[in-house]
């Protein structure tokens, strides 16, 4: 039992916590993770949670509805804007090297409240991802099944996109499942990450290298679609930026690549991910950046072909929605690549499920950590060294929503969290070089504060693309934030005066 509080700078929701504070309570042996990744398995991690739903599933319905073959152009720009967010999380990740990521590096540079608001944003980020992908795998696993000849009952089949009812029992045991790899270990969890991460890009080069052979030129006519109006979407459908110059909802044209950019962004979520294990890093001054930045620039490069090669094996106006990259196969007469490719997207979804997951529980233990959360789950196992209790509670209840829930809007309120994240990330650099400039930093974001400036931007830009009824549910969601951490977080804080802090 300890009962001491840890010493904060500044007063009221602005306290931070100092970074000599955040990599103490790392050292704490009850409350410690065990320190054993290297820059190559940060960088398979990163891969590993990366490539996924995002260039296996949205890409046909991108290019389908919103972009055409220039769905490439797309993820070029939602590369760039991660590329842009990298540079400033590799800087935060290697000043700050705990658990959390921009929960963590949010408190010791912007203060409690902005910290807490992005914690909670990330369990929406993580959460949600999470869900949104186990309902991808299981839509490739029945898939799968199908091919073998086997049905699953309806009820247990997924959500029903027109009645919303059914439960996708595929979906919820995975995540059982993986909740209990966890539970056991991150050694565990990476050694089967590896054989899956290289599975994964196997069956992308194999859609790329193959699917190039089957492409037709006249396919890429046009480009870019021309602009034309989306009949019988309302208003709250429309992308925000839409909705605020009045402009009637339209897809395609040169602004339905950014509306694309800030659909397809979801496929590059992960990265930040990486920054959640900094604790774990045997050098994570070193190690940090190169994973970061390298799983990012890896996976740019394999949406961008994947993307050309897919828009030009089959036209886009006959892409399919649930499997397109196994389907432009089918649909060029050849099944066999399409098993394999299903094969693939169900081995690799798994792993993109259980990084995500394994990220989740790692903010939260953080958060729980600092007395924001209750302590209790923070208790490390005393065999396996991880935070089972948030590991168990987060899992089960993402294995329930994975059960009940319907993706398509939820990956846009992923994608909203997660830029908003960046927004904050971003800030926060420019913000610790001016407190914290003695701090040593293995990596330095370059051109501060005009990059950071420009990643703001940036993500702010991505952000307005998206439909104001998602910008909707974020505000309720972070709204519900401000209140829990107002009654609970703020007078149960480590840093708050006087506290008891029970272990
Ligand atoms: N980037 C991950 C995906 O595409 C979350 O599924």
């Amino acid at each position: 039992m300890s009962t001491q509080t840890d010493p904060a700078n500044g007063a009221g929701v602005f306290r931070t916590k100092s970074v000599e504070q955040s990599i103490h309570d790392t050292e704490e042996p009850e409350h410690a993770l065990k320190r054993s990744l290297s820059a190559l398995d940060l960088t398979v991690f990163g891969v590993g949670v990366i490539i996924g739903t995002g260039i296996f599933v949205l890409t046909g319905a991108v290019a389908k509805e919103t972009a055409g073959p220039a769905t490439a152009v797309a993820f070029v720009i939602a590369g760039v804007v991660c590329g842009l967010a990298a540079l400033c999380y590799a800087e935060f990740a290697s000043t700050v090297p705990v658990a959390g990521s921009a929960y963590t590096f949010a408190y010791a540079s912007l203060g409690e409240l902005p910290a807490w608001i992005i914690g909670w944003d990330l369990v929406l980020e993580f959460a949600v991802g999470t869900a949104v992908v186990a309902v991808g795998w299981s839509g490739y696993f029945r898939s799968l099944l199908d091919n073998a000849g086997w049905q699953l009952p309806d009820a247990i089949a997924g959500t029903n996109p027109v009645s919303g009812f059914g439960f996708d029992l595929l979906a919820f045991l995975l995540v059982l499942l993986l909740t209990g790899i966890l539970v056991l270990g991150m050694k565990l969890s990476a050694r089967v990450t590896t054989v899956v991460v290289a599975i994964k890009v196997a069956v992308v080069l194999l859609v790329i290298v193959a699917g190039a052979f089957f492409i037709k030129v006249s396919n890429y006519s046009p480009f870019i679609p021309p602009a034309s109006e989306v009949p019988g979407e309302s208003g709250l459908q429309q992308p925000l930026i839409q909705m605020i110059f009045g402009y009637a909802p339209t897809s395609f044209g040169v602004m339905g690549i950014f509306t694309a950019a800030s659909v397809v962004f979801f496929a590059f979520i992960g990265f930040d991910v990486v920054a959640t294990a900094a604790e774990e890093t045997k050098l994570p001054q070193r190690d940090m950046p190169r994973g970061i930045l390298g799983s990012l620039f890896i996976c740019t490069l394999l949406y961008v072909a994947v993307s050309i090669v897919v828009t030009g094996m089959q036209h886009y106006t006959e892409l399919t929605v649930d499997a397109p990259l196994a389907d432009a196969f089918k649909a060029t007469g050849h099944p066999w690549y399409a098993g394999v490719i299903s094969f693939g997207a169900v081995i690799g979804l798994t792993s993109v499920c259980m990084i995500l997951l394994l990220g989740q529980t790692r903010v939260f233990f953080a958060m729980s950590r600092d007395g924001l959360l209750p302590r209790f789950f923070s208790r490390t196992h005393p065999r396996y060294r991880t935070p089972y209790r948030a590991t168990l509670l987060l899992g089960i209840v993402i294995a329930i929503v994975a059960g009940l829930t319907n993706i398509e809007e939820l990956a846009a309120l992923v994608n909203i969290g997660t830029l908003f994240a960046f927004v904050i990330v971003a800030l926060g650099v420019v913000i610790l070089r001016r407190t914290r400039p003695d701090l040593p930093r293995a990596f330095r974001t370059p051109l501060v504060p005009l990059l950071p400036i420009v990643s703001v931007a940036a993500s702010f830009w991505l952000m307005l693309n998206l439909p104001s009824e998602t910008w909707l549910r974020f505000g309720l969601w972070m709204l519900l934030g401000v209140i829990v951490y107002f009654v609970y977080g703020r007078s149960h804080s480590r840093l708050e005066p006087g506290a008891k802090v029970p272990h």
